[in-house]
């Protein structure tokens, strides 16, 4: 008999696929206990000579790492879609293919920028802590007045499937929709109805600019102060994607020197926030854990595709899903 595939997987996970995982006496498995992630020294343990590893966005899988891991890690499976948090370039030079979750997770984060963008302009937020504090003692005409969401203009930087998805949504509610992708997308905004447009020209003209896109090294602080200056003074920022593609100074600049009207924030640059950071304290910021996958479904579905990576890749298959092919 074979020797069942060793496996770290850095948390426990939903779904069904990893419950049948854990009955498979194919495979032994070692699963990091509790929310919080393995420590550093704790990953480069227990990575020592497992055949394959299941992690996510808390985790950095870099050369040491791999090295930790040995000559028989065969692939590493993030569940997740973003992968920066992974060496990608490592793993392939090792001939280690990476796994990741696209797809499932499109419909869901577009639901979540959208909660982000009436949330901001509709002061939501602000407005529940108001009845909850007890301050609410009448009606007037300006109370907790905010801005239309209808028939404003959307600005989205990044026109992938989760750009798009925000696109579509955006024709309920009667708004010109640009957008910027690096390289063109003119099939696919066509579809959806938006215009694809110079990065400037986008900031300068919406009311609302969504942050749809990868971090990458081309995209660290894309959106920066000259950005801020670009944008329309009331114009609000929403970012599902990754905090470091917003220099977050320069964000706390524009909101504090009144060049921008809000952000709604589902990623910072260190995550978890800092409780000092000044973001907390602004009554036109939102700030979300980055939950913009997280519905119970899509997260299931989620594990689901990590385990499906997971095992073509210990069986020396082409990955369902891997990262550049
Ligand atoms: C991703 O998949 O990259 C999200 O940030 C977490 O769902």
């Amino acid at each position: 008999m074979t020797a069942p595939y060793r496996v770290f997987i850095t948390r426990e996970l939903p779904g069904r696929e990893f419950a049948k995982l854990r009955d498979d006496p194919a495979f032994e498995l070692d699963v990091w206990p509790g929310d919080f992630p393995p420590s550093r020294s704790d990953l480069l343990q227990h990575v020592a000579g497992v055949d394959g590893l299941v992690c996510l966005i808390t985790d950095s899988i870099d050369s040491p790492v791999l090295d930790a891991a040995g000559a028989r890690l065969k692939v590493v499976s993030q569940m997740a879609v973003g992968v920066d948090n992974v060496d990608v370039a490592a793993c392939a030079a090792r001939g280690i293919p990476v796994g990741n979750t696209p797809g499932v997770l499109t419909e869901t984060t577009a639901d979540m920028a959208w909660a982000l963008i009436l949330a901001s302009a509709r002061r939501v937020v602000e407005a529940a802590e108001y009845v909850k504090d007890g301050q609410w003692q009448t009606w007037t005409p300006t109370q907790m007045a905010g801005i239309d969401v209808y028939g404003s203009t959307l600005g989205i930087i990044g026109f992938g499937a989760i750009g798009q998805a925000i696109a579509r949504r955006a024709q309920g509610f009667g708004m010109r929709v640009l957008c910027w992708n690096r390289s063109p997308r003119p099939t696919e905004s066509a579809a959806v109805g938006a215009q694809q447009c110079e990065f400037d020209h986008v900031l300068s003209q919406a009311d609302f600019v969504c942050v749809s896109i990868a971090l990458t090294d081309d995209t660290r602080d894309l959106i920066d102060a000259r950005a801020f200056e670009l944008m329309k003074p009331g114009a609000i920022l929403v970012n599902t994607a990754r905090g470091p593609i917003v220099d977050e100074d320069a964000l706390v600049e524009a909101l504090q020197g009144g060049q921008i009207g809000g952000a709604g924030l589902d990623v910072t640059a260190v995550e978890p926030l800092s409780m000092e950071s000044p973001l907390l304290s602004m009554d036109n910021v939102v700030v979300l854990p980055h939950i913009g996958s997280a519905s119970m479904a899509t997260r299931g579905k989620m594990a689901d595709m990590a385990v499906a990576n997971l095992r073509a890749g210990l069986a020396g298959e082409s990955l369902p899903n891997s990262v550049g092919g």
